[in-house]
């Protein structure tokens, strides 16, 4: 049997500094040897979001001994490795280059290649860690940058089916819990608090829920929830609003998800009705158990990545790297890096005042 690939992976996009090693078992399958993800969440607590100085601050900080520890864990050898993914974009530039030259160095001194990495396309394919899945499939990919349905044909041909126009769901979740007194980030809070109010107490909008096919807006749910939060008087009052903004979240993504099935059978055999949630929201367990009943009356394979690869780790990012290795897609030293990098480069621009849906 030959050697199986070794990858180190890198992501430094945001605020996580994360390291990991993968490779892949004799069936094909991507197996995580080592994840490592040290959080920046104290760092900017503070400032009630993530502050891009202070995140690129702490990757210089931490990127050496995440990265040797990624190595350590993974019970391999640093001369083992066969090649080096960093994330490129999209994200904020000063966090990604350090990621970026990071992995650059490593792999000029190591002699490896070097593959630049795009981070959706890491939540994208996450699923795939670990377990089988098949293209193509039907994508949300929900997280604090972005919302997006894609049609996954392949690794590196992507659809976009439909996009927010204005925030992204983790935005609205963090929005809303900064509105409630929740520190930064506070989307995992808000499902919390929810558990103890009354979904029903406050009515919000639900924006372009009735057009603009499987596009998404979230940016006026936002300004309701800021004029109802500025009369809150007590504790139940604040359970009542969260519980109230994740119902309109639910009844949102349950009625884009159906047009979403549809838009994707329009395009695709109806064989592969695979439905797979991605990103750091759809750790949201309300979210998941309502996809997933919808997913059962239409038809479709729910798929979830676990709990621990939802949200921004170097896993998915070694997991692209791996899938690239294997074809020869190598990046050449100046790759540069993306703040802003779709996966569906034809899809049209769709975000700011003016939209026309
Ligand atoms: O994928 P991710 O880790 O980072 C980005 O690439 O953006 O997603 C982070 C987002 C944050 O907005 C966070 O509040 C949200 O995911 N999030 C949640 C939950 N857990 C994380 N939102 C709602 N419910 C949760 N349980
Ligand atoms: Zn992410």
């Amino acid at each position: 049997m030959s050697k199986k690939p070794l990858i180190l992976g890198i992501e430094t996009s945001c605020d996580e500094t994360a390291a990991s090693i993968v490779t892949e078992n004799e069936h094909g399958i991507p197996i995580v040897l080592s994840n490592v993800i040290s959080s920046q969440v104290d760092v900017h607590k503070e400032f009630g979001g993530v502050v891009p100085e202070l995140a690129a601050r702490s990757h210089i900080e931490k990127i050496d001994w995440i990265v040797q520890k990624a190595i350590r864990e993974s019970g391999k050898k640093i001369e083992e490795i066969n090649a080096i993914a960093s994330t490129a974009g999209p994200g904020l530039i000063v966090c990604l280059s350090v990621g970026l030259s990071f992995g650059k160095s490593l792999a000029s001194i190591l002699n490896k290649p070097f593959i630049a990495i795009n981070h959706l396309e890491g939540h994208a394919l996450s699923p795939k860690l670990n377990s089988k899945l098949n293209y193509p499939y039907l994508l949300l990919l929900i997280s604090g940058g972005h919302s997006q349905y894609l049609h996954v044909q392949n690794i590196g041909t992507y659809k976009r089916l439909g996009t927010t126009i204005d925030d992204a769901l983790g935005e609205a979740f963090d929005k809303t819990a900064k509105l409630l007194g929740i520190k930064f980030p506070g989307g995992p809070q808000i499902e919390i608090l929810a558990k103890k109010g009354n979904p029903k107490r406050f009515d919000l909008p639900k924006p372009i829920l009735n057009k603009g096919g499987c596009n998404l807006s979230f940016a006026g749910l936002k300004t309701a929830v800021l004029k109802i939060s500025k009369n809150i008087k007590n504790d139940q009052d604040k359970f009542d609003l969260a519980a109230s903004f994740q119902k309109t979240i639910l009844d949102i993504l349950l009625k884009k998800t159906t047009i979403a099935f549809k838009e994707y059978e329009k395009t695709n055999s109806k064989k592969n009705k695979i439905f797979v949630v991605a990103g750091g929201v759809a750790a949201n367990e309300q979210i998941r158990l309502m996809l997933i009943k919808l997913c059962d009356e239409n038809g479709y394979k729910p798929v979830f990545p676990p709990i621990n690869l939802c949200g921004d780790n170097a896993a998915m990012i070694a997991l692209v790297g791996l899938e690239k290795f294997k074809t020869n897609k190598f990046s050449s030293l100046d790759s540069p890096a993306k703040p802003r990098w779709p996966l569906d480069e034809k899809a049209e621009f769709l975000k700011g005042a003016g939209v026309k849906l």
